[in-house]
């Protein structure tokens, strides 16, 4: 019997433990002691807590894990695991995106430098040892967006667009050590793949909506996106291929994200992990196969055996439903968008009497809906649905 090893659980990591689980593995899960009492009653699974979600913590629950014997495979699906799940697979020689991948993943000076000299398209940038010392550079190549290494959610990201946004950023993050790139006109988009020594063997492309600069925190991703123009799709495949290359990316998921500027695609960042806001499901749900179960084989080294789907059979789209700031005075047509049959879900996580601030980062979101229509016009359809029958009013 196969024995998977699998760092962190929590709900987005869940899918891989029933896939694993299904396939009849054994699994060993390291989970924080937060994300205890969410863990699944009566599996066969194993358990080991840790006392906190961080890089260094992971990494001790994962090699607690391992004590009793180097496992046949190692999942890590969230930013704060993938340190931890590379050094395991470096240790025991089991597949996984690479020790090097991993690292560059978990930061993103690190991107920048190893894009920088592999040539592949990326915005100008500089990296000083604080804001006060990019100051000159950034002053010259406005509007800049500055934003941390390691931090995600759009946390502490933030465009500066004029001297003055310049000099007050300077103010309250001077001494801050932050990446300053030229900002990139042009439309967003994620590409998420499964890969295998290298080789790409399924890829999608995800269209983004994000809110406005400065804070560009996302809103609406649709799976399935295909670019009519076959130059840009031979500049996004290229593109796609040269940033794998240059981070050393062997075996598991890729998710990175990018814009098409006047120059051509320019990575925002990369990542050798699960992609958040529920993108693995809305892949899922677009391409009709288990994306999850499809990781797991590649960890364990086990044959794909045609799982994987090339094309999309439906379009799905995950949505963020925003209203302004304030104290929230009424919630409305839940039950309604509920019902329609291209709503997979709808959740809002805030209540009447709730306060909801501007939003700046991820985390400030107030729900979200999945939805997954038999065509493009009818997924936009099913949006706009969303969108206009959902009211959240605000006070204040
Ligand atoms: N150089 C840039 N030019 C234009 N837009 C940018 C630039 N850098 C970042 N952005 C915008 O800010 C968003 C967040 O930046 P980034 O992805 O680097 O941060 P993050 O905190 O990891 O975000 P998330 O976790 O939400 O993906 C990007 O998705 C993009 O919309
Ligand atoms: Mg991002």
């Amino acid at each position: 019997m196969k024995e998977l090893l699998l760092v962190g659980v929590g709900s987005m990591g869940r899918p891989y433990l029933d896939a694993a689980l299904r396939m009849g593995c054994s699994v060993r899960a390291v989970e924080s002691r937060a994300g205890a009492p969410n863990l699944p009653a009566g599996t066969r699974a194993e358990f080991h807590l840790v006392d906190h979600a961080l890089d260094e913590s992971w990494l001790l629950g994962a090699l607690r894990a391992a004590g009793r014997g180097a496992p046949d495979g190692v999942v890590g699906f969230a930013e704060t695991h993938v340190t931890a799940a590379a050094l395991l697979q470096d240790r025991f020689g089991l597949p996984g995106p690479s020790l090097q991948a991993a690292v560059i993943s978990r930061n993103k000076g690190l991107q920048r430098m190893v894009c920088a000299a592999a040539g592949v398209g990326q915005p100008g940038f500089l990296l000083a040892p604080t804001l006060a010392d990019a100051r000159e550079w950034a002053a010259e190549h406005l509007p800049v967006v500055v934003k941390p290494l390691t931090l995600g959610g759009s946390l502490g990201v933030e465009q500066l667009s004029t001297a003055e946004a310049l000099e007050d950023a300077l103010g309250r993050r001077g001494g801050d050590r932050l990446l300053v790139e030229q900002a990139v006109e042009g439309p967003e988009f994620s590409w998420e793949a499964v890969v295998r020594d290298g080789a790409v063997l399924f890829e999608n492309t995800t269209a983004k909506e994000t809110t406005a600069p400065p804070y560009f925190v996302e809103l609406t991703h649709r799976c399935g996106h295909r670019f009519d123009d076959p130059r840009t799709a031979d500049a996004v495949s290229g593109f796609t291929r040269g940033v794998l290359a240059a981070i050393g990316m062997r075996t598991g998921l890729v998710h990175l994200e990018f814009r098409l500027g006047p120059q051509g695609p320019a990575l925002m960042e990369v990542a050798v992990r699960t992609p958040g806001d529920y993108l693995a499901e809305a892949i899922c749900l677009s391409y009709g196969f288990d994306l999850y179960e499809a990781v797991v084989r590649l960890a364990l080294d086990l044959p794909l055996d045609g799982l994987l789907r090339p094309g999309p059979s439906r379009y799905a789209a995950v949505h963020y439903p925003r209203c302004p700031p304030g104290r929230i005075t009424g919630i409305s047509g839940l039950a309604e968008i509920a019902a329609h049959p291209f709503v997979v879900r709808i959740s809002v996580d805030r209540g009447v009497g709730d306060s909801v601030a501007p939003m700046r980062s991820s985390s400030q979101r107030i729900g979200h809906a999945v939805v997954v229509a038999p065509t493009v016009e009818a997924r936009e359809e099913t949006l706009e649905f969303v969108r206009s029958r959902l009211r959240i009013t605000t006070a204040g």
